[in-house]
């Protein structure tokens, strides 16, 4: 059997056909350095970004698409929208459950840039309490930057509640949707975010090398960096002008491109399709390995509010071991360990280096996928067991 992908949460495998073809057409016919000059080339690949930008402002039911601007990633964009907006003197709140995109950036602020951070725990279901943030605010918390979804436990985290709380206050609510952009709708307005980042190459089925972020219009990010705008070239300092303000030399004209195809495919399969299919199989999966002894998951109760990720242990086997076995001798490409969120693992109470194992289930996954996944973890439990015995 070719290789069985379960490795979505990392980056989604394969694209759809048309973000390859798009790719493809796009850099041969349009290759060039958009917005710097007049001439037809350019222009059109220029109309392009411009285009994208206003696809992707609709897509997260924004208002201005001059504030959606393009980073390499959503750790480039979290590093823009946390450093250009905290400052020395500053609280800022986050929680246990956020990938290293968030918690190194404010760790960062907190050792070296005399910010405070709060880091609020989830419960016992993978949960953020919207209350427990809502109990830490003081009045020099400038900032609450929290996951939408978790890409370890696969919670979708109550965001518009905590987004309400944090309007009320005045204080600045920057969401980190790299696991939900794609799988879930996501409006920045209903939902109180003022800051969204975003990664394309996960569920936006764009390539690696291509993010942003979503800034609304009553917010302003400082900028960190400084450079090329391709327009303006004599003033001296950055422009403080969106999207200029935080975009910095070149753009991933070619990201962008496969970006705008990987959301024009999302649009027309529907996310309410995707997302069934996808939880589909997760229930299968949960169901199947529910059913194995000396399996443990964490975290998957009812799978309500909850994306296609999930983890486990074969109990008495290091999370390594059971991928490297996955791989070896069932083909089934996942991933281990610790996933870049640390304290999720830390309060789940595992190991601290070795973690657990990770499926993360996209739109190409099939129901065979997903009992070839049960049937290999079935196996793998039940040597250790044999071997235990
Ligand atoms: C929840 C979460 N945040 C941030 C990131 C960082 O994404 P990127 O590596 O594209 O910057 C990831 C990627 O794994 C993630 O799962």
């Amino acid at each position: 059997m070719s290789m069985i992908y379960l490795d979505n949460a990392a980056t989604s495998y394969p694209k759809p056909e048309d973000t390859y073809v798009f790719m493809d057409r796009f850099f041969r016919s349009h290759g060039v350095n958009p917005g710097r000059s007049g001439y037809d080339l350019c222009m059109e690949a220029g109309q392009l970004v411009d285009d994208t930008r206003r696809q992707l402002t609709r897509f997260f039911n924004g208002t201005d698409p001059d504030r959606l601007v393009f980073t390499y990633n959503s750790t480039d964009a979290l590093n823009l929208a946390l450093f250009g907006m905290l400052s020395p003197g500053d609280h800022a709140i986050t929680t246990t459950v956020e990938h290293n995109s968030v918690l190194r950036p404010l760790h960062h602020l907190s050792q070296y840039h005399g910010v405070e951070v709060d880091r609020v725990p989830f419960d016992g279901r993978g949960f953020v309490d919207p209350g427990d943030i809502a109990a830490r605010f003081k009045p020099n918390t400038r900032v609450v930057a929290m996951n939408h979804g978790s890409n370890v436990i696969g919670t979708v985290q109550p965001v518009a509640e905590v987004g309400r709380l944090c309007r009320e206050r005045g204080i600045r609510f920057v969401v980190d949707s790299s696991q939900t952009a794609g799988k879930i709708p996501i409006d920045v307005q209903a939902m109180h975010v003022d800051v969204l980042a975003f990664t394309g190459h996960k569920s936006l089925m764009g390539p690696t090398g291509i993010g942003g972020l979503y800034v609304q219009p009553h917010v302003d990010i400082r900028h960190t960096r400084a450079g090329g705008t391709g327009v303006r070239s004599a003033h001296p300092f950055h422009l403080d002008e969106y999207p200029w303000r935080l975009e910095y030399g070149t753009p991933n004209v070619l990201g962008i491109a496969g970006l705008h195809a990987g959301v024009s495919w999302l649009e027309q399969q529907g996310l309410a399709a995707i997302e069934a299919h996808e939880m589909r199989l997760l229930r299968r999966l949960v169901e199947g390995l529910r059913g194995i002894p000396n399996v443990t998951m964490y975290c998957q109760d009812d799978l309500a509010d909850h994306i296609a990720v999930m983890v486990f242990n074969v109990d008495g086997f290091e999370a390594g071991n059971t991928g490297t076995i996955l791989d070896v001798d069932h083909n089934i490409a996942c991933r281990t360990g610790l996933h870049c969120a640390p304290l999720v693992h830390a309060q789940l109470g595992l190991d601290a280096i070795k973690g657990a194992v990770r499926f993360g289930i996209g739109p190409f996954n099939t129901d065979a996928h997903i009992e070839a996944a049960i049937g290999a973890v079935g196996e793998i439990a039940a040597a250790r067991a044999a071997k235990a015995r």
